[in-house]
């Protein structure tokens, strides 16, 4: 029996990563300033990267720190090598190293498929693909260069990746997202496979419909939100905080034996809700 006096601990209390350091990719908006904040408030210090906009990913510095955790913004395009060596660069000589990346940094840039630009492709590759195989590559290096410090966790580093539910489901009109995150699953098992003798662990996480700015179209009106609802069996958007939370716990060594793993968020939207009837 639980004493009903006796509060249960909030997950944030958990402080699960007290003294680590971490990278969060595209952290100044949506689902990355979510983990951000986060990461910060389980009790890690966060490098907060923006692409272009700086004030934006200050302005989550500033929430982190008001709440108490220590975090700073760090400016990078992740589909450029030497703006990602910088930045790993930048965030081990503040931080002294890195223990947890947030690969999250991700775009859309939605045509028919037959209009589709090379432009489009390229850059939505570049960015949600490239973008995190640089990055992992880099963070891999410094997890290996450090192994694991026992007090900090019981391993030597942790990526997320962050993949959509369209690295299974395909998606008409998005050819180049749904392939850049088909891919980021196939990347994330091979690393895993790669690393895990190094005492790393690599996994995705697969949101669904979150209400964040990439996908306003879907939620903005009654009209989208009702017929966006046809493809969540749970029957509600997520929010960023969803997300944040199962990163939070997924990069604790509570998570420790996950390894490789695509944990899907996504209020059911993978499980084929049109056949929800049972009706052939
Ligand atoms: C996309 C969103 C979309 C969701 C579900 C995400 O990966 O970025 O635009 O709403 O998948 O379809």
């Amino acid at each position: 029996m639980t004493d009903s006096n006796v509060p249960m601990p909030k997950c944030e209390d958990l402080k699960l990563l007290q003294g680590q350091k971490a990278l969060v990719t595209g952290g100044s908006s949506g689902i990355g300033k979510a983990c951000a904040i986060a990461l910060a408030a389980a009790g890690a210090d966060v490098a907060v990267n923006y692409a272009h906009h700086e004030e934006a990913g200050q302005e989550v510095v500033e929430t982190i720190k008001a709440a108490g955790g220590n975090a700073f913004a760090i400016g990078a395009d992740v589909s450029q090598e030497e703006q990602v060596l910088s930045m790993f660069k930048q965030t081990i000589d503040a931080f002294g190293t890195i223990d947890i990346l947030v690969n999250n940094a991700g775009m859309q840039r939605d045509a028919k498929f037959e209009e589709m630009t090379l432009q489009q492709w390229n850059q939505v590759i570049s960015v949600n693909l490239t973008g995190q195989f640089l990055c992992a590559r880099e963070a891999v290096k410094e997890f290996k260069r450090r192994g694991v410090v026992e007090e900090v966790s019981c391993a030597a580093g942790k990526i997320i990746c962050m993949s959509s539910v369209h690295q299974v489901i395909p998606w008409a009109g998005h050819v180049n997202y749904a392939t850049s995150k088909g891919g980021i699953n196939m990347m994330m098992k091979s690393i895993a496979q790669e690393v895990a003798p190094d005492r790393i662990r690599v996994n995705s996480i697969c949101p669904g419909a979150i209400r964040t700015p990439i996908n306003r179209k879907a939620w903005e009106t009654p009209e989208a939100y009702d017929s966006l609802m046809n493809l969540i069996p749970y029957k509600r958007i997520g929010e960023p905080d969803d997300i944040g939370r199962v990163a939070a716990w997924l990069a604790s060594d509570q998570a420790d034996y996950i390894n490789g793993a695509s944990i899907f968020v996504d209020g059911g939207m993978s499980l084929y809700p049109g056949f929800s009837t049972g009706d052939g």
